[in-house]
C-alpha cells in the first residue's frame, strides 16, 4: 500500500509499497508550513515540480543532488536545473506522461505564472502545471498552483485522490475549489495551499462544507499520512 505524507503547504512526500519514494513540489527549509527540514527528508528517488516558485522549486535542486533523485518538471524547468548543475533530470511537458517505476506521470495544465526561483537570467519561461500520477494502482492529481478551469472535467474518472489548493488570492479559493471537485469527481479531496502566510488564510472546514458528498475530504496537518 502507497502512502503520501503531507509537509505543508503544497509539499508530499510518497512512498509505494516497494519502497520507491518520491518528494512533490519540495519546500522544506524556507516552509513556514513543514514539519521537517530537507535534511530530514530521507531516500528520495523521484521529485516531481509543478512549476518553479519558490514555494515549489526552492528545495527541488538541492534534495536532488543530496539523494541522487531525479528531477521530473517541464523541458524548461528541467533544462535550468541542468544549468545549475544536476544530472539527473526527466524532462515532460502538459499533457505528455512517461511510465516511471511507481508508475505513469504526466503532466497537466495549469493557469498560473512561469517565474523560476533561482533564475538570475530571465531566459526560463516556463508554463505552470500540475501531476497525474499512479501510486501503487491509486491516481493521484497534485494540481499544482491554478484557478479553477474547464479542463478539470478532462479528468474525470481518472482521479482517486485530488490535491486541490484552496488559498485564493494566488490560487482557486474554496467555491471555485469546490467546482473543481464537481468537475472531478474523485474519491478524496486533500485542500492544500492555504494557510502558510495571511494572504492565503482559509477555514478548511468550510471547504469540506461546499464539498457535501460528492467527495471525502481529507484536511491534513503537516506531518499525516494518507494511506492510499
Ligand atoms: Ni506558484
Ligand atoms: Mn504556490
Amino acid at each position: 500500500m502507497a502512502t503520501l505524507t503531507f509537509h505543508g503547504h503544497a509539499t508530499f512526500t510518497a512512498e509505494t509499497a516497494d519502497g520507491i519514494r518520491i518528494a512533490v513540489d519540495p519546500y522544506f527549509d524556507d516552509n513556514p508550513a513543514s514539519d521537517i527540514k530537507r535534511a530530514e527528508v530521507g531516500p528520495v528517488d523521484f521529485i516531481l515540480c509543478t512549476h518553479g516558485h519558490a514555494d515549489h522549486f526552492a528545495d527541488a535542486i538541492p534534495l536532488a543532488k543530496e539523494t541522487g533523485a531525479t528531477l521530473v518538471s517541464t523541458f524548461e524547468i528541467v533544462a535550468f536545473a541542468q544549468t545549475q548543475g544536476l544530472e539527473n533530470v526527466h524532462p515532460l511537458h502538459i499533457g505528455g506522461g512517461w511510465e516511471f517505476p511507481f508508475g505513469r506521470a504526466e503532466m497537466t495544465p495549469a493557469h498560473h505564472g512561469g517565474l523560476v526561483h533561482g533564475d538570475e537570467t530571465g531566459c526560463f519561461t516556463t508554463v505552470p502545471g500540475g501531476f497525474l500520477f499512479d501510486l501503487d494502482g491509486k491516481r493521484v492529481y497534485h494540481a499544482g498552483d491554478t484557478a479553477l478551469m474547464l479542463d478539470m472535467q478532462l479528468l474525470k474518472g481518472k482521479v482517486d485522490v485530488a490535491i486541490l489548493p484552496i488559498g485564493d488570492n494566488f490560487t482557486m479559493g474554496p467555491e471555485d475549489a469546490a467546482r473543481a471537485v464537481e468537475f472531478i469527481e474523485p474519491e478524496v479531496v486533500v485542500p492544500i495551499h492555504y494557510g502558510t502566510w495571511p494572504l492565503i488564510e482559509q477555514d478548511p472546514e468550510r471547504f469540506k462544507e461546499m464539498v457535501g458528498d460528492r467527495a471525502q475530504v481529507r484536511v491534513m496537518n503537516p506531518g499525516d499520512v494518507l494511506a492510499l
